[in-house]
């Protein structure tokens, strides 16, 4: 059995069945809850907890998460992932890790790496991203779902909840989160990557987003620590063309001009890591 398929079985009972919400048990190759609905174990270590009408979020294309990993594989956003884990280290025993729009599971690895007891749930609605995440540690496992129809996790059931770059669902996380359980945050502040934007034409980071991260958290969770990590990185054409390919902008590839740029730019890297506890 691939080490994701057996985290899913060992973490199938915190689970929750996306069709009735009894908790899941493994069977086979499967997970099976007691009124009968089964979900297939994928043989990458994935399960899919998307049911019902097909959702209309598709997340991360595979090129863009082949850019992803290429350029985190270059080790630019280390000391973000390190931030991440230092946020709130998951030292309790047996502590479960849940990563909303997990991507790679880049992340996730890391806080798992500092955590040496600890075992991951990598959710995302990409199967790519599921696949992809299922390999990114031996202590983790992958969930195939959309955040904003659920988490299909039973109540109180994790210790922490990291959100990069990605979805919240702050009311779900609330849910699935144990009393003295943490969620980690982190979104780009308005400098980070700023001098690719406009010769780019990049997604801009919207200035309000702090603001409306608060207000979403607000009746859910009370923040208890706020750290920012702000670094250049020096990077070359490939590395530009995989930050580009990997975020929102891969959408939309007008105005952009690669060539244009020098071989190698300092580039600077600018992110908040927030650590929320229960209100
Ligand atoms: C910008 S990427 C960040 C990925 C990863 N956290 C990282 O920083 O490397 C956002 C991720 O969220 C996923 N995503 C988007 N909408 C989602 C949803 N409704 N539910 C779960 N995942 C979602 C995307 O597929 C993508 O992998
Ligand atoms: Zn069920």
């Amino acid at each position: 059995m691939s080490p994701a398929r057996h985290v899913l079985a060992e973490l199938a009972g915190l689970l929750a069945c996306p069709e009735c919400g009894l908790g899941l048990e493994p069977c086979d190759r499967a997970l099976r809850c007691a009124q009968g609905h089964s979900f297939d174990l994928a043989k990458q270590g994935y399960v899919s907890l998307l049911t019902g009408a097909s959702t209309k979020m598709t997340g991360d294309t595979p090129a863009m998460l082949d850019a992803r990993a290429a350029f985190q594989g270059g080790g630019h956003f280390a000391p973000i992932a390190d931030a991440v884990a230092a946020a709130a280290p998951a030292d309790e025993p047996a502590a479960v890790v849940l990563e909303i729009g997990a991507g790679t599971g880049y992340y996730l690895a890391r806080v798992l790496d500092t955590a040496p007891a600890a075992r991951g749930l990598a959710l995302d609605v990409a199967k790519a991203a599921a696949r992809r995440s299922a390999r990114a540690h031996p202590r983790a496992a992958a969930v195939l779902a959309d955040a904003w129809r659920g988490l299909p996790l039973r109540a109180k059931t994790v210790h922490r909840v990291v959100s990069i770059f990605a979805p919240r669902n702050p009311a779900e996380v609330a849910r699935v989160l144990r009393a003295d359980g943490r969620f980690v945050v982190a979104t780009p502040t308005v400098r980070h990557l700023a001098e690719l934007v406009g010769p780019l034409g990049m997604v801009t980071v919207d200035p309000d987003k702090d603001r409306r991260l608060s207000e979403s958290m607000a009746g859910h969770f009370e923040i208890l620590d706020r750290t920012t990590v702000d670094y250049p990185m020096k990077l070359d054409r490939a590395d530009i063309a995989n930050v580009v390919g990997m975020g929102p902008s891969a959408f939309h590839d007008d105005g952009r001009d690669l060539a244009a740029l020098p071989e190698s730019l300092e580039v600077t890297a600018s992110v908040t890591v927030s650590v929320y506890g229960g209100a």
